[in-house]
């Protein structure tokens, strides 16, 4: 199909017409809508609340809580929840049976993976080891990997990741919760690798979103919250995920009863369950990992192929309808992007997120100078970019439109 012209993209009848067309549209009515007139492009950083997520919660509180109490634990196989939900979401990020563990917020799954690469050489935890990690990545990163250097002495951090020599650990987002720029996952561990190092992907910005494939583009390590593109809800558990070829050589630091081999032995010595259950801790968040469950169930219902297709979609069209606006982004198209953001850049982006708020227009502000509009593809419409962005060149009393 060509491209459409600025004058046609400013239009709102394409939009309506792309929302027509859209295979996806009939996914947003599964989501809880409580205002028709909201719109909401920040579901980049808290999904929509699924219907079957409302049903999913109350059932655990009303039956199996209130009914079945402490028997839940082996009735309703609480104890597993973790694993049991890792295995529904590996398929989504191309992770294998068994190589998925979901709890705990990502803060501690990265602070856990960066420990156990730092340990995969070897069994003597004072061993040093050179940490690189970006200036420009997110800031949870960056904190954890400072953190662990100041608690093993012998670690150091570098920052920067062009040069990987000597480095034994890289942190790195695939996808810039900033700009939406995607990184090449198997060339970029390849890389890595080929240097000595290892590396923690962090899917915050990816699961649910992007098509990842962890088995085959080689990746060791990665980390990732729910509660962004998977609708998993506010503080919904993080995901790890562990290759099971290192399964063996799984040493992770936080070494808690519910990763204990024979968790109700209690006088016996910490020695740790085999795989993912290693990198289980204390009690998992039931209620969290419910409202987790059912959000990954809505992504791996619709399919992340359509849901890729349609963030290509949308993103092509925001960028398209921005750059007819005369708005300026710093998003580059998809492929080169996610597709889950487009980051619209303006000095006042502080002032104008407060007056699009003022609007019932939701969008997501990064300092500087970022406005992010989330596309979570399962519930924006074509026409919600429209209405932002239109109103945005209106508050920016930009430059008339392009043509
Ligand atoms: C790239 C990235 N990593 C980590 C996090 C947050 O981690 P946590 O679940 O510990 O709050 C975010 C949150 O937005 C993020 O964007």
């Amino acid at each position: 199909m060509s491209k459409p012209s600025p004058t046609r993209t400013v239009d709102r009848s394409h939009a309506e017409a792309l929302d027509a067309a859209d295979p996806l549209a009939s996914w947003r009515d599964e989501f809880v809508i409580n205002d028709p007139e909201l719109v909401y492009l920040d579901g980049n950083s808290l999904g929509m609340t699924p219907k079957r997520t409302v049903a999913a919660v109350r059932d655990v509180v009303e039956t199996q809580w209130s009914g079945d109490l402490i028997t839940s634990w082996w009735k309703h196989d609480w104890l597993n929840l973790p694993l049991v939900v890792g295995d529904e979401l590996a398929p989504i990020i191309g992770a294998r049976p068994g190589e998925v563990v979901v709890n705990e917020s990502t803060t501690v799954c990265l602070f856990q993976l960066v420990n156990v690469a730092l340990d995969l050489g070897s069994d003597d935890e004072r061993r040093g080891g050179v940490v690189a990690v970006e200036d420009t990545e997110f800031p949870t990163d960056r904190y954890v990997v400072d953190g662990i250097a100041r608690l093993r002495p012998g670690v150091r951090v570098r920052s920067g990741l062009t040069d990987l020599d000597g480095v034994d650990v890289v942190v790195r987002s695939l996808v810039d919760y900033r700009t939406a720029a995607l990184h090449d996952m198997a060339a970029e561990t390849a890389r890595a690798k080929a240097a000595g190092a290892v590396t923690v992907w962090d899917l915050s910005h990816t699961a649910g979103v992007v098509p990842v494939d962890l088995t085959t583009a080689g990746a060791d390590l990665a980390a990732g919250c729910t509660y962004k593109f998977l609708n998993g809800g506010p503080g919904a558990p993080a995901f790890s995920y562990v290759r099971s070829e290192l399964h063996d050589r799984l040493r992770q630091p936080i070494q808690g009863w519910f990763a204990q081999q024979d968790q109700f032995a209690m006088d016996e010595p910490f020695s740790a369950r085999h795989g993912m259950a290693a990198m289980m801790n204390g009690t998992p968040q039931v209620l969290g990992l419910t409202a987790a469950r059912s959000g990954i169930s809505v992504t791996a219902d619709a399919g992340i192929d359509a849901i890729a297709a349609k963030a290509h979609a949308l993103a092509n069209y925001t960028l398209d309808l921005a750059d007819a606006l005369g708005l300026r982004t710093s998003t580059e198209r998809p492929p080169a992007s996610s597709g889950g953001h487009v980051s619209v850049n303006h000095p006042d982006a502080t002032e104008l997120q407060v007056q699009l708020a003022d609007r019932s227009i939701i969008v997501d502000k990064r300092d500087p100078d970022v406005l992010r509009l989330g596309l979570s593809p399962l519930t924006t419409r074509f026409v919600d970019v429209h209405t932002a962005l239109t109103t945005l060149h209106e508050l920016c009393d930009r430059a008339p439109i392009r043509s």
